[in-house]
C-alpha cells in the first residue's frame, strides 16, 4: 500500500511492511469504550471538553497531544479514576461494553478491577514481589491456585525469568524498568479487560522501554491497550489508532483541551486532516 505523505509532513513510521498493510482497520472490531461528549472540570473549571471517539477491543489507542490538553483527565475518566481526584466532575457518557460506566450503581471497584492502570511512574507496593502480584487476588478471596495466578501473571507482563528466584524480596529491589512490568503484573492478576497505560515508559531507558513496548503488542492479542505517550515514535510504533487532543483558549481566556483528530495511526502519521496535528507531529507545536 503506497503511504501518501502530506506536504511538509513528517513520516515517523518506516515504510508499511506487508503484514501491516494486511491489518485490519481496528475500527471493525467490538467498541470497548464509547466517548460521547465528555467533559471533566476540576473544581467547575473545565479542564477537557467535547470528547467524541470509540476504543475497540484488541486493539492500542494512543493518546498525544501537548502538556496540559487533558489526556491524563480523560484516561482517568475510563476507568474512575477521577472519583478520587478531589474536584473533578467528569460530564457527558463514557460507555463500557455499552455500560454507562458514571449510572448509578456502578461498582467503581469492578470497574478498576476490569479496567486497571499503570502509571508513569512505577508504584509497585511496599511488599514482596510475590505479595505485589497477590494482592489484588487475595482482596477477591481467591486464595486457591494463588501460587499459579502469580506465577501466570508473571510470565504474560516478560517478568516472569527474571524474578523467579527473587519472589520473597522487595518490589523496590528491582530496576525501574521490571517495576513497571510488576505493575502490569499486579494489573493482570485480577483478570481485566482493559489496560489504561498514562505514559509508562517516561521514566524508563530505551530497552526497558523496547520491552514495554513489546510486552504492550504481545498482551493486546488479549487485552485492549489505551496509552498517553508524549513519545510520537512510540505512538507510531505501537498504536493501531492513535486521538490527537490539544488545548485551546476561548474567548473568555480559559484554556480547555479537546480532541482534534481521531483515526488510524498510520492515517495521524502520514496524511492527517487537520493542520493542528499535522504541526504537532512535526514538531511544529506543542
Ligand atoms: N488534580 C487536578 N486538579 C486541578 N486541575 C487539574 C488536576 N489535574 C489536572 N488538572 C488540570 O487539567 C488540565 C489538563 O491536565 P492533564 O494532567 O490532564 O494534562 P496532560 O495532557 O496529561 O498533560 P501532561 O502531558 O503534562 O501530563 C491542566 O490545565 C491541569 O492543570
Ligand atoms: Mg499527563
Amino acid at each position: 500500500m503506497a503511504v501518501t505523505t502530506a506536504p511538509g509532513t513528517v513520516s515517523v513510521r518506516p515504510p508499511e511492511t506487508e503484514e501491516a498493510a494486511a491489518r485490519r482497520d481496528p475500527r471493525e472490531d467490538e467498541v470497548v469504550f464509547d466517548v460521547a461528549g465528555a467533559e471533566v472540570a476540576y473544581f467547575g473549571n473545565v479542564a477537557v471538553t467535547g470528547v467524541n471517539f470509540t476504543v475497540h477491543a484488541h486493539g492500542i489507542t494512543a493518546l498525544i497531544g501537548p502538556s496540559g490538553c487533558g489526556k491524563s483527565t480523560l484516561i482517568r475518566s475510563f476507568n474512575r479514576m477521577n472519583d478520587l481526584v478531589p474536584g473533578a466532575e467528569v460530564r457527558g457518557k463514557i460507555l463500557y461494553h455499552g455500560q454507562d460506566l458514571y449510572a448509578d450503581g456502578v461498582d467503581p471497584v469492578e470497574v478498576r478491577r476490569r479496567i486497571g492502570m499503570v502509571f508513569q511512574k512505577p508504584n509497585p507496593f511496599p511488599k514482596s514481589v510475590y505479595d505485589n502480584v497477590a494482592f489484588g487476588p487475595r482482596i477477591q478471596g481467591r486464595r486457591k491456585n494463588l501460587d499459579d495466578t502469580v506465577e501466570a501473571a508473571l510470565t504474560q507482563a516478560a517478568l516472569w525469568d527474571e524474578v523467579k528466584n527473587k519472589l520473597k524480596q522487595s518490589a523496590y529491589a528491582l530496576s525501574g524498568g521490571q517495576q513497571q512490568r510488576l505493575c502490569i503484573a499486579r494489573c493482570l492478576a485480577v483478570d481485566p479487560d482493559v489496560l489504561l497505560m498514562d505514559e509508562p515508559c517516561s521514566s524508563l531507558d530505551p530497552i526497558a522501554t523496547a520491552r514495554i513496548e513489546d510486552l504492550m503488542t504481545d498482551l493486546k492479542t488479549d487485552y485492549t491497550i489505551v496509552i498517553v505517550t508524549h513519545n510520537m515514535q512510540q505512538a507510531a510504533r505501537v498504536s493501531d489508532m492513535t486521538a490527537f487532543m490539544t488545548a485551546e483558549i476561548d474567548e473568555e481566556g480559559r484554556r480547555m483541551g479537546t480532541l482534534v483528530e481521531y483515526d488510524t495511526t498510520d492515517k495521524i502519521f502520514t496524511n492527517p486532516s487537520d493542520t493542528r496535528t499535522e504541526g504537532y507531529i512535526t514538531g511544529r507545536f506543542g
